[in-house]
């Protein structure tokens, strides 16, 4: 599988655009991080861009992952470890652990494309934004309530530091804010 075969995939399961928006961002950030990392770029940004292939499918949360994987398997040759960090970025509801890097810079990266949207919601601007004032609504719990915080910091077991993910996410995210709608 490529990401050319991944985005036509993503484009058969996901109509709202909304969904499409955040998968797009979670793949820039996740796409990021490997180039920061030295990791396989295109293997990260297929798991970012499919982590949340079966939401429309799959509305209960409990089984989201499962099909994404069972998708994949079927109709493509799919690596591993992007079928494992998919399953294992709902590991409250599936039980499948969290490991490897990519692992957790899937989770982290979901959850902080959340939290740079909720801000630049509030700002109606991403242009701008800094890692500092980031950093300060990341702090604030009452914030983007619904934002795992735990998974964001977890980049740290990726071995990058979060102040330096956090703006390397907010420049992954500006770099396609013509695709972002706030
Ligand atoms: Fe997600």
């Amino acid at each position: 599988m490529n990401l050319e075969e991944a985005r036509k995939l993503f484009d058969r399961y996901i109509k709202s655009d909304q969904i499409k928006m955040h998968c797009r961002e979670v793949e820039v950030i996740i796409r990021a991080l490997a180039k920061e990392l030295g990791e396989d770029e295109e293997k990260w940004a297929m798991a970012g861009l499919l982590h949340d292939m079966d939401c429309e499918v799959e509305p209960d949360i409990k089984n989201q992952g499962k099909k994404v994987v069972e998708i994949l398997k079927e109709k493509t040759d799919c690596p591993e470890e992007i079928c494992h960090a998919i399953l294992a970025h709902n590991e409250e509801n599936l039980g499948i652990k969290r490991k490897s890097k990519f692992d957790f810079a899937l989770s982290a990266a979901d959850n902080i494309s959340g939290l740079i949207y909720a801000y630049g919601l509030m700002k109606h601007t991403l242009e701008g934004m800094e890692a500092k004032g980031l950093k300060k609504k990341l702090k604030d719990k009452r914030f983007a309530a619904s934002v795992r915080r735990e998974l964001i910091y977890d980049i740290e077991k990726t071995g990058m530091e979060l102040d330096k993910f956090l703006e390397l996410a907010i420049k992954a995210m500006q770099e396609i804010a013509g695709e972002i709608v706030l």
